[in-house]
């Protein structure tokens, strides 16, 4: 068994960002910080556009940023969320710059600010096309310079340990050796991301299971707003499964162009606000079109931007583009729509608090109110920041209750048990990611929802079993998380029956 003061379980902006400020303050404290994959390896890494901040208030404001951010939430939004975590941007801005990441000036010393679906101001502070990547360096770095944080990188949590709801730890799978370990922790932080893969047609990378919210609904926290997954309108066209590559909103805040193979620039059609107009309606607006074509995309146009400019905001979409034959100079960039974000998860009160005790929850897996029914773009990676810091404002005067923890011990005694084949999981797994694409997409019907719901509930029996009677591995950890995790989308799907920001419902 392993005790640690904090266990923070993911290393993306949420859990990293939690761990430098309480290992900070608490120099004599441990902090324990296991992550599934390579440490930086994470949603967080691949952000593109930027943070939505308030920085110069001649000609924005923070009440124009909490307006877009309500607008886009669609009547949904948690109105004080929405205020305290629009506000709190600069001071955490300040904070990332402090520790070191760097983002784009003019030559006149301001932010170079982008823009992007929704917003009705320049307001994304970006470092060129990979904010994410300068972000994840920079705490990452911070995070190895603390001697008393560990990271445990290749460990899998498997699921929370709680009695008479409260959390005493989490069971972690060591990748590389297979011993399952009981971590004891005074508090947990779950800071897991997202659910992309279980789309397989998605922009996060193959991290992107939602088990945080699966270990959380297994303990009986309380999980809200499944229903709305956003789907981001422009990720590269690709027909092979698995992570798409993002050509960022930002490129139509430049100025680029969502036309059909025809030429048509149909978002005129749709919205006054055209290719800008909020991420549901553009994706919803190509769904459509595809729909009515039978074509399997539609084209982003930016043969009329200035390349110069161009290349020195989007270095590395330019290049990616390149690499598959695509000039943008001269040629149209084929997208598609793919899900991109869950805005919806664990639900936390305004401290990151979730319904069980010293559990917390940050980042992608939580459910703050920000959101509402659709998020606004950029305002993921700063409800991370605010909500961390929240956290940590918390727990830096919040004294443990202890509980024993010996009668759980015994539950995960291992004995030896056979391995269950690769090829089932990935049998099962690609008909879960297909079902969730027919049935639980851009827009739904609630007869398919049925389908789904009765399909899941019989994988859900048969992987709890196959779970209980064979060795324990991540990938069918992973599968069973899965499951879990559609059944809350569909179930809460069906019950929804107006149509709000990125959910939609025909019937
Ligand atoms: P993540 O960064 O995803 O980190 C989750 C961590 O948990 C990972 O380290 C993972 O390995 C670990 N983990 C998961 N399960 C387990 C487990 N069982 N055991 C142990 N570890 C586990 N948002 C913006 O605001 N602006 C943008 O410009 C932007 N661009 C984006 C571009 C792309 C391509 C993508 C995919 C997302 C983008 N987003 C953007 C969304 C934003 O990046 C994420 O919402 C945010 O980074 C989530 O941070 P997080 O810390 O909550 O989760
Ligand atoms: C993008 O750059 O288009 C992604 C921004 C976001 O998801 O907030």
């Amino acid at each position: 068994m392993i005790t640690t003061n904090y266990l923070i379980i993911g290393s993306g902006v949420a859990g990293l960002t939690f761990a430098i400020k309480i290992a900070d303050c608490f120099p004599n404290k441990k902090v324990t910080i296991v992550t599934k994959s390579n440490a930086d390896e994470s949603n967080t890494k691949y952000a593109q556009g930027g943070i939505a901040i308030v920085t110069d208030e001649t000609e924005d404001s923070y009440q124009k940023h909490i307006d877009d951010t309500l607008i886009c939430g669609d009547g949904l939004c948690d109105v004080e969320v929405v205020k305290i975590v629009v506000t709190e941007g600069p001071k955490r801005l300040k904070e990332l710059i402090a520790w070191g990441a760097k983002f784009d000036k003019t030559a006149k010393g301001n932010f170079d600010l982008g823009k992007e679906g929704g917003h009705s101001q320049n307001r994304v502070v970006h470092h060129k096309d990979q904010t994410g990547q300068e972000i994840e360096r920079t705490i990452l770095d911070q995070v190895h310079q603390k001697g008393n944080i560990t990271v445990l990188d290749h460990h899998f949590a498997l699921d929370l340990i709680t009695e008479d709801n409260q959390c005493l730890g989490a069971f972690v799978l060591n990748q590389k050796t297979n011993e399952i370990i009981t971590f004891q922790s005074d508090f947990t932080i779950l800071a897991t991301g997202g659910i992309g893969h279980l789309y397989g047609h998605t922009t996060n990378p193959i991290i992107a299971t939602g088990d945080g919210i699966a270990m959380a609904f297994r303990a009986n926290a309380t999980i809200k707003d499944m229903e709305f997954i956003q789907f981001h309108p422009t990720a590269l066209y690709d027909t092979s499964i698995g992570s798409k590559f993002l050509i960022s909103e930002a490129v139509r805040g430049f100025g680029a162009y969502l036309r059909t193979k025809n030429g048509n620039r149909f978002m005129l059609d749709y919205d006054k606000r055209a290719e800008l107009a909020s991420r549901d309606i553009v994706s919803q607006s190509i769904d459509l079109e595809l729909k009515k074509s039978g074509d399997e995309c539609v084209y982003l146009d930016c043969t009329h931007l200035d390349l110069e400019a161009f290349m020195k905001h989007f270095p590395m979409i330019y290049e990616r583009c390149k690499s598959i034959g695509v000039d943008i100079t001269k040629d149209w960039i084929p997208v598609v729509p793919a899900q991109h974000y869950l805005c919806g998860g664990i639900v936390v009160d305004k401290n990151g608090k979730t319904a069980i005790d010293n559990l917390f929850a940050c980042g992608e897996c939580s459910r703050t109110g920000l959101h509402g029914a659709n998020r606004l773009a950029s305002n993921s990676l700063l409800e991370a920041l605010v909500y961390s810091d929240k956290i940590y404002n918390y727990l830096v005067d919040t004294t443990l209750k202890k509980k024993d923890l010996n009668p759980i011990l015994s539950d995960w005694k291992l004995g030896k048990k056979p391995k269950i084949s690769s090829d089932y999981i990935v049998k099962i797994k690609t008909e879960l990611q297909l079902l969730m694409r027919q049935n639980a997409g851009i827009v739904r019907y609630d007869s398919d929802l049925l389908k789904a719901k009765e399909k899941l509930m019989q994988w859900q029996d048969e992987v709890k079993t196959i779970s209980k009677n064979n060795e324990i591995c991540s990938e069918l950890y992973e599968l069973y998380n899965m499951i879990t995790i559609g059944n809350l989308i569909v179930q809460q799907s069906i019950i929804r029956n107006e149509n709000k920001g990125s959910f939609k419902k025909n019937n």
